[in-house]
């Protein structure tokens, strides 16, 4: 396993539940992922010291974690040296990398999203803000983690946004339609050919309660989702998932690995908003603590290409909520270094798991935080209002200086207060 957030803790200990997997080693990893299996410092975008490290362990499958690191091709030096990977190449990863070329694919494949402009000067922004009107959408071309993003009503944080963006070395922005409708988190696991859809979660991307303050990696998520159309994972499937996958094989680039599907469910159906090629993080936490089915034997068969023959998923009843506690600071400068206490208790807590993110061990044996998520606290449960009750018991074990998590994570969802709008004929 690649990477060291508390989405490859989350895949790290649903792999090893996997009774196909003899053992699972991790690099870089974080200091949770540590407590359950071997850990190297490895730099997770250095496909050198990949295959290195794949090399001296006599690897026989890795997983990715990072968008970094396939945007660095780690995938392609590891599928060189003819190790089986999951995760795209780095052609495949551009429809994450360049929010530019993911509009070109969806444009050529036929796919609904919201209507974009790619603007290379401030001027071209001031247009197209005018064109599409408030609330204006402004996005950084290239990788942000989840901070490259600035929905706002007001032209002139639109337009400090953009120069922001458009004054690092060939800076791009793109202008977007402002799409209206609550929003999906959709996974599927493809095989260049094939795709295999997991269960639809939503997450909480601004950092406050009510969804105020700028947008951060991720706060909290949860599934199932009850208020979604019936169908809506069917029609993904269908007018997203396969017409993308041909596409990218007809440009030569085909998609193994996760393509995660970023949807507004709008009047005029299922938007997509964006497209990652990596598991999302937290909504893996929620996805993989409902997952019944063995998870390192699926994404084999999706690095292999063949999920043909993949059995049907079988996924829990219930429901799983994830909270993410976070660093004083973040989304902007993270302050670390802060004892975290409460972290046992939390964890021995029944259908709960603590997720480390930005963890580790300081040199008088202590827990400190190490990064702007720290920790993702996962609960499940029978009914989506027991889950989310777990998780916010396990949080209130928790403490640092500085900590900050939402306290609304699920909670429309759990109050019937979600609406989809009702969709016009076509
Ligand atoms: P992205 O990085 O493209 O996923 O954008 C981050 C967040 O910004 C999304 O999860 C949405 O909440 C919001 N967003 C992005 N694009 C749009 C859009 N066209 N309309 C409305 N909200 C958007
Ligand atoms: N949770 C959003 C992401 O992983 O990009």
């Amino acid at each position: 396993m690649l990477g060291g957030g508390a989405r490859e803790h989350a895949l790290v200990r649903a792999l090893l539940r996997d009774p196909s997997v003899t053992s699972v080693v991790c690099a870089p990893g974080n200091a949770g992922i540590a407590a359950d299996v071997p850990v190297f410092p490895v730099d997770a975008t250095d496909p050198v010291a990949v295959v290195e490290l794949a090399d001296t362990h006599g690897i026989e499958f890795v997983v990715i974690g990072p968008e970094a690191s396939l945007a660095a091709g780690v995938a392609d030096a590891l599928r060189a040296a003819a190790y089986p990977v999951f995760g795209p190449s780095r052609a495949a990863a551009r429809l994450e990398a360049s929010k530019a070329f993911a509009k070109q694919v969806m444009s050529a494949a036929g796919v609904p999203t919201a209507r974009a402009q790619v603007c290379e000067t401030i001027e071209e922004v001031g247009a197209a803000l005018d064109d599409f009107g408030a609330p204006h959408v402004v996005k950084d071309d290239g990788l942000a983690a989840g901070k490259g993003v600035m929905v706002t009503e007001s032209r002139e944080q639109a337009l400090a946004h953009a120069a922001a963006c458009l004054a690092h070395p060939r800076g791009r922005v793109l202008v977007e339609e402002f799409l209206e409708g609550p929003e999906v988190s959709l996974f599927l696991v493809a095989d260049g050919e094939r795709v295999v859809p997991l269960a639809p979660a939503q997450d909480f991307k601004r950092i406050h309660d009510g969804d105020l303050g700028p947008n951060t990696g991720g706060m909290g998520a949860y599934s199932p989702l009850d208020w979604a159309p019936v169908g809506l994972v069917e029609e993904v499937v269908e007018v997203v998932g396969l017409p993308v996958l041909r596409e990218m094989s007809k440009r030569g680039a085909p998609f193994q690995g996760l393509l995660y599907v970023g949807l507004a469910l709008t009047r005029r159906g299922p938007r997509v908003i964006e497209f990652n090629v990596r598991f999302g993080d937290p909504e893996t936490q929620v996805v993989l603590a409902r997952l019944r089915s063995p998870l390192g034997q699926l994404l084999f068969r999706s690095a292999t290409g063949a999920l043909d023959e993949q059995p049907a998923l079988q996924w829990s009843n219930g429901a799983a909520v994830t909270v993410v506690m976070a660093a004083g600071g973040y989304p902007g400068t993270p302050h670390s270094g802060d004892e975290i206490i409460g972290v046992d208790r939390a964890d021995s807590r029944n259908a709960v798991d603590v997720l480390h993110a930005g963890t580790r061990i300081n040199q008088d044996g202590a827990l400190v935080s190490a990064g702007g998520r720290v920790l993702s606290v996962t609960a499940a449960g029978d009914s989506l209002i027991d889950a989310r009750a777990r998780a916010y018991v396990a949080v209130g074990d928790i403490s640092w200086a500085g900590e900050q998590h939402r306290s609304d994570i699920a909670l429309a969802a759990c109050e019937g207060r979600v609406d989809v709008p009702r969709r016009d004929q076509q």
